[in-house]
């Protein structure tokens, strides 16, 4: 039995993760916490809200007082802990906002942790989830491995690096049982459509301008989101405490190609003559301190636990573009700011 706390679970990769463990753990209670700020919506998990295993608790990590009584409350077990602010542009026009949640936010859960588990702390896992930004840009060449040094370069990643320290940091020091995983790019359902896929398919299905940064060289590798999900299940059940693993999906691909090929496969969904979305891609300038490239090498998770990517690419992109063209309410509610009403209906009036 445990009392699983996952932050971060009304986002992008946090609901997948949210839905994978509470059908397969029927076992365990589900703590599913999130401040629901802008990226965080309960739509994205709106068909398992009333599974009994599962609650949800609106809050924020910051509050060091109420993290502290939720932990004691629920007799909190273990965290999966995903709550973030994630955007990198936002990170460059507002970087405090970063530091506050993904540094201090991170602390104020350490610290409870620590505190409550001291007595049987072998009992207990932190898995902290992380980005494989943290390793800085590539060039043409190499991959990055659980080794390659921290070289963040953005106001992000500087935050999710600086919080992958204090993790290790509440290991060394009050041994805290931590594992930490660097993940690549995600994609799939339910991604909030300030991030390149889910832009580009709102933006050609209404026929707006595709704003790729720059020249569109830049590299990155791309993982759909219930894979990821599927390797965070494997490392907290299998993954040796202490240890990091890089989670990727082999499958790097050029800004600009994966914008053409999205445009390709929607002209075909939505009738229009071949080449008619591509009209739409306009070059704007480039993001401030844009990291060239990113290529996990992912080697480690897969030979120790054996875990790899289920879907091809092509197969992963039609389901994106299928999900978002078949759920136009989402994508409305979101891009309207409606899904707030959501929390109100479904929490509030009950
Ligand atoms: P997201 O922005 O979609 O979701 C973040 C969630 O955290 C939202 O539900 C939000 O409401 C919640 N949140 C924000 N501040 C909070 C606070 N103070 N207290 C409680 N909840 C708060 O992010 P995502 O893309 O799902 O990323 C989830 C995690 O995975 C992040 O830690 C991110 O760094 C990491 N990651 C993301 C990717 C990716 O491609 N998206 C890749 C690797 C790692
Ligand atoms: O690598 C993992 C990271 O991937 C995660 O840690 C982050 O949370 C996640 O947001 C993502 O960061 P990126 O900056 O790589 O993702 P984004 O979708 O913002 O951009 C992908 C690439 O596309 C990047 O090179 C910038 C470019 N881009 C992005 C947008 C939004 C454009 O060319 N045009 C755009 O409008």
């Amino acid at each position: 039995m445990k009392n699983l706390l996952i932050t971060g679970g009304a986002g992008f990769i946090g609901s997948h993760v949210v839905r994978l463990f509470v059908n397969k753990y029927s076992n365990y209670k589900i703590i599913n916490l999130d401040l629901l700020t802008y990226a965080g919506n309960l739509e994205n998990i709106k068909d398992i809200e009333n599974a009994d295993n599962y609650k949800f608790v609106k809050g924020d990590i910051c509050d060091a007082e109420f993290i502290l009584e939720l932990f004691q409350k629920e007799n909190i077990t273990d965290v999966i802990h995903l709550a973030a602010e994630s955007h990198v542009d936002r990170s460059i026009s507002d970087p405090f906002s970063f530091v506050k949640t993904n540094v201090f936010g991170t602390v104020t859960l350490l610290n409870a942790a620590a505190k409550c588990w001291k007595k049987n702390l072998s009992n207990h896992i932190f898995y902290h989830v992380s980005t494989d930004e943290v390793y800085g840009s590539l060039g043409e060449e190499g991959f990055f491995l659980e080794s390659t040094p921290y070289d963040p370069q953005s106001p992000y990643s500087a935050s999710k690096a600086s919080s992958d320290h204090f993790v290790r940091a509440w290991a060394n020091t009050y041994n805290l049982q931590v594992k930490i995983s660097n993940c690549s790019n995600n994609y799939g359902p339910n991604q909030f459509p300030e991030k390149l896929l889910p832009l580009m398919i709102n933006n050609i299905k209404n026929n707006k301008p595709l704003p790729v940064y720059g020249q569109g060289e830049n590299i990155r590798d791309w993982l759909f989101v219930v894979d990821h999900a599927r390797a965070i299940d494997d490392i907290f059940h299998m993954g040796n405490i202490g240890e990091t693993y890089n989670v990727g999906g082999f499958n790097e691909w050029k800004n600009i190609d994966i914008v053409k090929l999205l445009c390709t496969l929607m002209d075909k969904k939505l009738g229009r003559p071949e080449g008619e979305s591509a009209k739409l891609i306009t070059y704007v300038t480039d993001r401030a301190g844009h990291d060239h490239r990113y290529a996990i090498d992912a080697s480690k998770i897969k030979n120790e636990l054996g875990w790899e990517p289920s879907l091809q690419f092509e197969e992963g992109m039609k389901k994106t573009v299928d999900w978002y063209l078949e759920h136009p309410n989402w994508l409305e509610h979101v891009t309207s700011g409606q899904y707030k009403d959501y929390y109100k209906k479904t929490y509030l009036v009950k």
